[in-house]
């Protein structure tokens, strides 16, 4: 070795290179507050520009119709606000401004950045993003646009700073909408320009190039660079890239798209004093939202569930959590649904009768002051033709129509929820950074790109009817009374302190696997994983045993009459081929609950992956160990399916903190059964319980401050009683027993509680 090398603690301490434009957490007000509502805000994007004079003229009359006071101008307007190169024709805009203000209609006016005109392709071809493989994508859709870009950066902000000076002060716009869903299709550009940004970017994370050699390890594969600008972004190579520069690249492409969207924040903040918010969508794998929402004032989002998936429900019920999280805690605005289908998938399914305002309610009830739709008008010519809008292809005579008329009619009636908090118990924790490593690492199991752990424990506790908070992993956490810590692949000291310190006031802390894989840099956890965990945990990851799947009745020899001659192999026995293992409870309070879920009782099952863990004794020494129990199994595996050689091991164990907390780790996937008779078991301990007791099937409840949502997302009428109070939606008063239709609400003021 020539070189000495860095010490690994120098390494990885790298730069902080997060700094938010404006510290909203502070000073970020409820945005019925900022926009100044009385109602929840409802309208979607308007796209006039594709329309003549008597359309718009009625335009203005249906959206009173349908109760409209919030629509997003002027997306997709870039073309027709700089037709040339630094020549400007906003006229057209304001006038429509001016209009929708006089119909009582304010705006959301969009910086309009989201797809560049076509002359920023033709004269500044570098300007188009290129792919992994070299390949430089071509105008003609949408977002073509390398985030690198000098050109796009100029010209984005010189739009942006006219649109500001111009229109900052009018009446009726009432906030900024930025550029539009960063990422969605142009996530990463891999071009000369972008790899020279990443080389600066990587300058002022490490400093030097051996600080970097030492962060991603570049000793192995002979991956050594003597200068930083030998570095190149993660094109396509022969094998396996390097992780550590995956995670790095996956950090430096979420910076520069948040860097555009916040030199944008920052001309608006110095020309206007509007709130200012760009539309997420949800868990986006690519950016971390939470670094994003940092710099916005209001956290809006687009959301798509599918209405053919029988857990679409709950993905309105994830979004919204979420979004409430990156609020801080505060309510948001969804910024687009789709009225009814959408043209993207690969078969469209319509909204089902009723669902547009259920699902609207729904999001309401997860903290939503606003519902807007993509899009007002459905499109007659392009891509989204056969998208639907809240006036469709048909007109007013249609279902749709109708029913975008009765979800205005019954936001109106919302004034009394605007500003209310969700108050949960329980508490998901979700790292962005955590779910990029994870995807950045060649193993050790595959869990998808969208926090599919983080998902599956969200759903089984809304399938309980338990409200949950998603938080970030650096966040406080007392005051929770059950937190559950599902796959956070990177180790977080700060996270375990704030569980320790949750677990010590009795909370329920329940991690599950693969968690505390790798550090911040991608490199392994040594001496076991779960890393700064293990004190709180009692338990250390030894290995991961990943189960394959199906390959065959003969495991990897597929051909079914081998069998008969293969002597040697056909004695090997294969649980990895498994899709699926076996758990034992241990101990009576797991049996009596699976006792209780059905009788014969339900085993326990998990797929996909299992780990082998050991349980760390309790410290030697007497008054050490007084203070800190040891765990103890609450679960083993058996000799089932995939786990076989895993046999007798601790599956799930759970160790005693302070006087009532507990802390559990779960080292395997457990399915949806296993999930919700551990949840049954976690949950009597941490004493948290469903908003509503005892609702039938298809009913959710949630409660934002003194409002209950009752929410039927099943087929059937269903009955519930106890509540007491009056509908907003309809005035009428419950004494007790209501009845709701299928696929319908309630949203009761309660008066007895
Ligand atoms: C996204 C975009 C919209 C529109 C919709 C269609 O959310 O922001 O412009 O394309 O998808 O579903
Ligand atoms: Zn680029």
């Amino acid at each position: 070795m020539t070189s000495p090398a860095p010490s690994a603690s120098a390494a990885s301490t790298p730069q902080p290179e997060h700094t938010p434009v404006f510290d909203t957490a502070a000073r970020r007000s409820a945005p019925h507050e900022l926009l100044g509502l009385t109602s929840p805000a409802y309208g979607g994007d308007y796209n006039p520009e594709q329309w003549d004079e008597a359309t718009l003229a009625e335009d203005l009359e249906l959206m009173a119709e349908a109760g409209v006071n919030l629509v997003s101008l002027g997306i997709f307007s870039w073309a027709r606000l700089e037709p040339r190169e630094g020549t400007y024709e906003l006229d057209w805009l304001v006038e429509l401004v001016g209009r929708l203000h006089d119909a009582g209609i304010a705006v959301d006016l969009a910086t309009a950045t989201a797809s560049p005109p076509a002359w920023m392709a033709t004269d500044h071809p570098e300007s188009l993003p290129m792919t992994a493989d070299g390949v430089r994508l071509g105008l003609g859709s949408r977002q073509q646009y390398c985030p690198s870009s000098t050109v796009y950066r100029e010209r984005s902000t010189a739009l942006t700073r006219v649109l500001a000076e111009r229109l900052g002060e009018h009446p009726g716009v009432v906030m900024w909408h930025i550029g539009n869903e960063y990422g969605c299709h142009t996530a990463e550009c891999f071009c000369p320009a972008c790899a020279q940004a990443f080389r600066a970017w990587l300058a002022g994370r490490y400093g030097d190039v051996e600080r970097l050699n030492a962060a991603w390890g570049t000793d192995f594969w002979s991956q050594r660079y003597t200068s930083l600008e030998q570095v190149t972004p993660p094109a396509a190579m022969p094998t396996f890239h390097n992780p550590a520069q995956l995670l790095d690249w996956r950090r430096f492409c979420d910076h520069q798209l948040r860097s555009l969207m916040e030199a944008e924040a920052r001309i608006l903040r110095e020309h206007s004093n509007l709130p200012v918010t760009t539309n997420f969508m949800g868990d986006f794998p690519a950016t971390d939202y939470w670094r994003w929402a940092d710099s916005l004032d209001i956290v809006s989002d687009d959301s798509y569930p599918d209405p053919a998936d029988p857990a679409a429900a709950h993905e309105v019920a994830w979004a919204g959590d979420l979004m409430r999280g990156l609020a801080g805690g505060r309510p948001w605005i969804l910024m687009e649904q789709a009225p009814s289908a959408v043209q993207w998938r690969g078969r469209n399914s319509p909204k089902r009768p009723g669902q547009l305002l259920l699902w609207s309610l729904a999001r309401v009830a997860h903290g939503a002051d606003g519902i807007l739709q993509f899009q007002w008008r459905q499109s007659r010519q392009g891509a989204e033709t056969f998208h639907s809008g809240m006036v469709p292809h048909a007109g007013r005579a249609s279902r749709t129509w109708d029913e975008v008329v009765a979800t205005g009619r019954a936001l109106k009636r919302l004034g009394p929820v605007l500003g209310e908090p969700v108050r949960a118990e329980a508490a998901v924790v979700l790292d962005w950074e955590s779910q990029w490593a994870m995807s950045s690492a060649i193993g050790p199991v595959e869990l998808g790109e969208r926090f599919e752990a983080a998902r599956a424990w969200h759903r089984s506790l809304w399938e309980t009817g338990i409200a949950t908070d998603v938080v970030p992993v650096g966040a406080e956490l007392t005051g929770y009374r059950l937190i559950i810590v599902p796959a956070v692949f990177i180790d977080r000291p700060e996270l375990a302190r704030h569980l320790e310190q949750a677990a010590a006031v009795d909370a329920q802390v329940v991690v599950a696997g693969p968690t505390g894989v790798v550090d911040a840099g991608a490199e392994a956890v040594l001496g076991g994983y779960l890393g700064s965990l293990r004190p709180l945990l009692g338990v250390r990851v030894t290995d991961h045993a990943a189960l394959s799947g199906p390959v065959g009745p003969e495991g990897f020899n597929n051909d079914s009459r081998g069998v008969l001659v293969n002597r040697l192999s056909r004695a090997v026995g294969t649980p990895a081929a498994e899709t699926w293992t076996g758990l034992e409870p241990i101990g009576e309070p797991l049996r009596r609950v699976l006792d209780r879920m059905g009788s014969p009782a339900p085993e326990l099952r998990a797929g996909g992956w299992a780990e082998e863990i050991r349980v760390d004794e309790a410290p030697g020494d007497a008054e050490a160990a007084q203070s800190r129990e040891s765990a103890e199994a609450v679960a083993v595996f058996d000799d089932r399916g995939g786990g076989a050689d895993l046999a007798g091991r601790p599956a799930i164990t759970r160790r005693a903190v302070g006087s009532a907390g507990a802390a559990w780790y779960v080292a395997a996937d457990l399915d949806a059964v296993s999930r919700a008779a551990l949840l049954t078991l976690v949950c009597a301990h941490a004493r948290v319980r469903p908003v509503v007791a005892d609702l039938p099937d298809g009913v959710e409840a949630q409660r934002r401050g003194e409002i209950l949502f009752l929410l039927n997302h099943g087929d059937r009428a269903a009955e519930v009683t106890g509540i007491v109070g009056t509908d907003l939606l309809t005035g009428q008063v419950c004494t007790g027993h209501v009845v709701l239709a299928p696929r319908s609400a309630l949203v009761v003021r309660e008066n007895t509680r």
